[in-house]
């Protein structure tokens, strides 16, 4: 691993991006007039046929350009945490490039848990680096759906519970990806918050949920984000497929402005007339059978946004200018990419991309419970150190099509032995998963009766057991196509854990996982920390957290309910709340309406696992002279809450500083608070700093759907202020006039 490590270093730095460039300041971006004059002139130009060729596939993950005028083909590819090794030009196998291998970042579940917009830019920024060096137009990320239900399998590729939080941290990440002239593609467009039935499942909500919880964080991938392209989800929304969804699409062009490009998800369009006339401009993965050259059966050119819809418009049943709608918005992504004036080549696996990623992590991990401070261990420590569990070793680079081609992936076992040097570790899997698929599950070729009794010898013989499961990014494990089935750890973990804690006490459960997991040992074991996928470096940031090299500083981006019933979604025992109804046609209906995540725990009296934004450090803080700027605020003004954060330990760390707001007596369901700032500090021992955070009474306002606008109620309201949203200092009334 070290030689790998030195070869990577070597190589990294024959690929550096931040080669001394002997270009003067050129122009790197066509200001948005260029752009639609450009477009203007080419648009005449094209002829009907090269026109439709821009708006689908001909390939797996491009769309076509104009050979004729020099127009590029669109090169699209995943996924949010890297970019994923090359696939065929006509069918889902990889291509075995070999220099293909990428720096794999943590989880955007990780990205959210550091509240630190700082890294969401600098994560965007070194993807874009490595999109570059692929030559790769549009990043298909970053996933902004809302964690409604633990069981999605793909809640590790979102941004959490909560819309305000997905919304600060996805718009960073967008403007680093897109400062370097690659586009973003914020996914899925909407309401894809499962992976059960995805193509079929026709969600019902109510507008003022869509409105408050669902769409945020897509807004604000529009609005603050400037996002160049959006992602169709699979799914129905009241009952019209959301690639070309009439009301869906009103609100992100007519409503939000957005001037980019409406991509579908892969096989998401599903009629010609609606995607023509319903805003989708590039139809991507309709069935096709994979043929090196087009298949007589069904090939490119019989999507729905090719020769059916060239038919309709030359019959005269579709407007041409339907078409030049479109192919506007396509080249408008093209100027704005693969047609910039200038961009940089990027580069790939450098010092600078792992440095981030490491970055990333450490800031991530969640210390969940830490009793009689079991953590931090002693890196000098000559203790019997017995680390358990498959995901001490396994690969995390999974997932669905977020999966990626790792250059190298330190883990936790890796980790721990070197950040341990001294300590006589040993390890024992406990449990065996099977192999790493997508879509299939693989019974474990393993003998488990054998890994649980070496576990527990190994515990027995030990003096500090380090427990490291969770979920495994394969099928039904946290992974495309396809949902958890129970809230609890899969593969016998549980009783394993129940196990090991009597045969040593002294144990710690680490979790690498995208999803709440049930803990019913919970009172048995002294500390556990919840430490995601996080990406090459994972191994590295996890032990320098077990060792205090680093002091955790991840706060939760959703809830941990005690068991699966607590959670909203689950609450209804009803197939129509969740999965959908399939004798009713995939109904699907979410009855807890607005109380998502902590929303509903708060509204229904039901104490978390772990709840929203919780997370404890090594040290101590202090929150104190918490006070807001106003005591009464116009309706169109915005307040200030400020406070004095003081380290009180003896070792350096971070906090956020959270603020919640509640309507005091609204006229309408309101939860009782919403997250609605936060500021993340590093402080040394010993020092304060003043922290503040402004809320605009433009974020307190509810859908009113009488009115079908948004609302601002005058009167009372609470600021909640602290450091988790079930750990709050003050509680402070301010009245909107
Ligand atoms: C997949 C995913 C989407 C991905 C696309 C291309 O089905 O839903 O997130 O970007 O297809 O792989």
């Amino acid at each position: 691993m070290k030689n790998l490590l030195l070869t990577a270093a070597a190589l990294a730095l024959l690929a550096s991006c931040n080669a001394p460039s002997s270009h003067t300041k050129e122009k790197t971006s066509w200001t948005d007039a260029e752009i639609e004059q450009k477009i203007e002139e080419i648009l005449p130009r094209l002829t009907l046929d090269e026109k439709i060729k821009m708006c689908h596939a001909q390939s797996k993950f491009t769309s076509a350009g104009v050979d004729r005028l020099g127009i590029p083909e669109l090169w699209m590819s995943d996924g949010p945490h890297g970019v994923r090794s090359e696939i065929n030009w006509d069918d889902w196998g990889y291509s075995n490039w070999t220099q293909d291998s990428v720096t794999t970042f943590p989880a955007l579940t990780a990205l959210a848990a550091t509240f630190d917009t700082k890294l969401a830019y600098e994560y965007g920024s070194a993807i874009a680096d490595e999109a570059l060096y692929r030559r790769k137009d549009v990043m298909l990320g970053p996933g902004v759906n809302i964690y409604r239900t633990p069981l999605n399998g793909r809640n590790f590729e979102y941004m959490g519970e909560d819309p305000f939080l997905a919304s600060v941290m996805c718009v960073p990440y967008i403007h680093g990806l897109q400062d370097k002239n690659v586009a973003a593609c914020a996914k899925h467009f909407a309401l894809n918050n499962q992976e059960t039935w995805r193509n079929k499942v026709d969600v019902h909500v109510s507008e003022r949920a869509l409105r408050e919880i669902y769409l945020p964080a897509f807004e604000a991938a529009v609005k603050e984000g400037g996002v160049w392209s959006i992602m169709g989800s699979y799914n129905r929304y009241d009952g019209q497929y959301c690639c070309h969804n009439k009301k869906l699409n009103k609100i992100l062009r007519e409503e939000w402005g957005f001037d980019g490009c409406v991509i579908t998800d892969w096989g998401g369009a599903a009629d010609t007339k609606e995607a023509a006339e319903n805003g989708l401009d590039i139809e991507m993965g309709t069935y096709t059978n994979g043929l090196t050259s087009q298949s007589a059966e069904f090939g490119y050119d019989d999507y729905y946004l090719a020769k059916p819809f060239k038919s309709m418009i030359q019959k005269g049943e579709l407007s041409e200018e339907l078409l030049n709608g479109k192919v506007r918005n396509v080249l408008r992504l093209m100027f704005r990419t693969s047609m910039a004036p200038k961009r940089d080549r990027g580069c790939k696996r450098t010092p600078e991309h792992f440095n981030t990623a490491l970055n990333v992590a450490r800031n991530a991990v969640v210390l969940l419970k830490n009793q009689n401070n079991f953590f931090p261990l002693d890196s000098t420590t000559t203790k019997k150190i017995a680390v358990i569990g498959e995901n001490a070793t396994r690969s995390m680079k999974g997932g669905g099509s977020s999966e990626l081609k790792p250059f190298f992936e330190i883990s936790p076992l890796d980790g721990i032995k070197k950040q341990f040097p001294n300590a006589e570790i040993t390890y024992a899997m406990g449990y065996g998963s099977g192999a790493e698929s997508f879509g299939k599950v693989h019974p474990s070729p393993y003998d488990a009766k054998k890994l649980f009794s070496e576990a527990l010898e190994a515990a027995k013989n030990a003096d500090i057991v380090l427990y490291i499961g969770g979920l495994t990014k394969a099928h039904q494990q946290d992974c495309e196509a396809g949902d958890r089935e129970a809230l609890e750890l899969p593969f016998g973990q549980n009783e394993l854990i129940e196990k090991l804690i009597e045969v040593n006490p002294n144990i710690a459960c680490i979790f690498v996982s995208g999803n709440a997991v049930a803990m019913p040992w919970i009172d048995k074991v002294p500390a556990v920390v919840q430490a995601w996928y996080l990406g090459c470096m994972s191994g590295q940031a996890i032990a320098e957290v077990l060792s205090g090299a680093v002091n955790p500083s991840g706060k939760l981006p959703f809830t941990f309910p005690v068991k699966l019933e607590d959670n909203g979604a689950h609450s209804f025992a009803s197939v129509e709340s969740f999965p959908s109804d399939e004798n009713k046609d995939y109904f699907e209906d979410y009855k807890e309406g607005i109380l998502v995540g902590y929303r509903w725990h708060e509204a229904k009296g039901i104490k978390p696992l772990f709840a929203f934004g919780h997370g404890l450090s090594y040290t101590k803080f202090e929150l104190s002279d918490i006070k807001l700027s106003h005591t009464k605020v116009a309706i169109d003004g915005k307040f200030t809450v400020a406070a004095t954060l003081k380290n009180v330990g003896e070792k350096s760390g971070a906090e956020v500083l959270q603020v919640y707001v509640g309507k005091t007596g609204s006229k309408v369901l309101r939860p009782l608070k919403e997250l609605k700032g936060f500021q993340k500090l590093n402080l040394a021992p010993g020092e304060k700093a003043s922290v503040a955070v402004t809320v605009p009474v433009s974020k307190l306002a509810y859908w009113n759907e009488e009115d079908r606008a948004w609302d601002i109620e005058r009167g009372e309201y609470t600021v909640y202020v602290g450091t988790a949203s079930d750990n709050i200092i003050s509680e402070i009334k301010i009245d909107v006039l």
